[in-house]
């Protein structure tokens, strides 16, 4: 099925020059990427993205880390996008991602993990409305 879904360059990402070259992984892989833009997120935008992890000790950590520069969010399209997406980008913790995906290639640790992927068709659809609001009426 054709599915449209969310990725984030995460600042570590960006920090370190690896944005073209992480882009460059997706259309190998046969995915379109078909909105992009960098930012500097707002807190508040975070803190929404993120609501379902507001009781994790972590959550103030992580909402510093995610906006203490700018991240590269973008669209990528395709044939069951949702699951080829996260199967490219691998699981939360790069020290227990799958040998060559994206974060157990590039990421730091499970705070640092270079790059967000959307979890689910749903939580897809949520997160386009949130950091993509110019492509919506309302
Ligand atoms: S949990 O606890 O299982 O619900 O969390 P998990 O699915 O592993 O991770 C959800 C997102 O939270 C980030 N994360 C962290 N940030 C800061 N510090 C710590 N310790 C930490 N642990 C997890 C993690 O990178 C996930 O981000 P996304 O962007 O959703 O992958």
């Amino acid at each position: 099925m054709e599915e449209r879904t969310l990725v984030i360059i995460k600042p570590d990402g960006v920090e370190r020059n690896l944005t073209g070259h992480l882009l460059k992984e997706f259309e190998r892989n046969d995915l379109r990427i078909s909105h992009l833009k960098t930012m500097q997120p707002e807190m508040a935008l975070v803190r929404k993205h993120y609501a379902e992890l507001a009781d994790k000790p972590f959550f103030n950590d992580l909402l510093t880390y995610f906006t203490r520069g700018p991240v590269v969010v973008f669209l990528v399209d395709g044939r069951n996008a949702v699951k080829r997406v996260r199967e490219l980008v691998g699981v939360t913790d790069p020290k227990a991602a799958r040998l060559n995906t994206l974060r157990s290639l590039y990421g730091i640790d499970k705070s640092e993990n270079t790059i967000h992927a959307s979890d689910s068709f749903e939580s897809a659809e949520r997160e386009i409305k949130l950091w993509f609001k110019e492509l919506f009426n309302n």
